[in-house]
C-alpha cells in the first residue's frame, strides 16, 4: 500500500514520507503524486500546504508585522498535509533548528501527515545527513514519524537521465 493510501485510509497513523536522492530524480514529482493521490480519493474538501524549505524559513522569520511569523508558524503546524519541499538546503543555525522542533514537534504530537523531500539521505555517517540538518531532537522524533521512506536513485531528469 502506498503511503497516500495509508494516509487516506488511517490518516492518524501515516505519519511522514520521507523522499530522498540526489538532484532530478523525481523526488518532487513523487511528492505531488502522492498529493493528486489524496485529493482524488480523499474528502471533497481538505487542506494541504506544499511549501520549498527556504521560503518557509524565510516566512517563519520575525518580521515587522507583529505576529505574522508566529502565525505562519501556527498555519504550517496545524494544516492537515504539509509538504516541504527540499529538507535541508537552508543554512542551518540555532534559530532554524528551534523553528524546525517546534513544527515538527507539534506535527508528532498531533499524528499530522507530513512529507518530506530532501536532497540528503536520511543517514550517513560520512557526510551530511538530515541529522546533521535538524538536529538530534527532530531527527528522533522524524526516525518515529517516517512510515515510508523512499531512496530515489538514477540520473538526473531533467539531464535527460544522463550522468550528471
Ligand atoms: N516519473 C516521472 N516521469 C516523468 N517525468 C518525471 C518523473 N519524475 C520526474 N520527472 C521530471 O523530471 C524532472 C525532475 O524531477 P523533480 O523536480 O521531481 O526532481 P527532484 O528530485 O525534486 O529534484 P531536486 O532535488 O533538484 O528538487 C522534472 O522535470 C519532472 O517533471
Ligand atoms: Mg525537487
Amino acid at each position: 500500500m502506498s503511503w497516500a493510501d495509508h494516509a487516506l485510509s488511517d490518516n492518524a497513523s501515516a505519519g511522514a514520507l520521507l523522499l530522498t536522492g540526489l538532484t532530478g530524480t523525481g523526488k518532487t514529482h513523487e511528492a505531488y503524486g502522492a498529493l493528486r493521490r489524496i485529493a482524488a480519493g480523499g474528502p471533497d474538501k481538505f487542506e494541504l500546504i506544499s511549501v520549498n524549505c527556504a521560503d518557509m524559513y524565510g516566512n517563519l522569520r520575525p518580521s515587522q508585522v507583529m505576529g505574522a511569523a508566529e502565525r505562519e508558524l501556527r498555519r504550517l503546524s496545524e494544516v492537515q498535509y504539509l509538504h516541504i519541499d527540499d529538507f535541508g538546503t537552508a543554512k542551518t543555525s540555532e534559530w532554524t533548528e528551534e523553528i524546525t522542533y517546534r513544527l515538527i514537534n507539534y506535527r508528532y504530537n498531533h499524528c499530522l501527515p507530513t512529507i518530506i523531500t530532501s536532497n540528503l539521505p536520511a543517514r550517513d555517517d560520512e557526510g551530511p545527513d538530515l541529522t546533521d540538518f535538524v538536529g538530534a531532537r527532530v531527527a528522533s522524533r522524524l526516525a518515529e514519524m517516517v512510515t515510508a521512506l523512499v531512496p530515489m536513485i538514477g540520473n538526473d531528469r531533467r539531464r535527460g537521465g544522463r550522468a550528471a
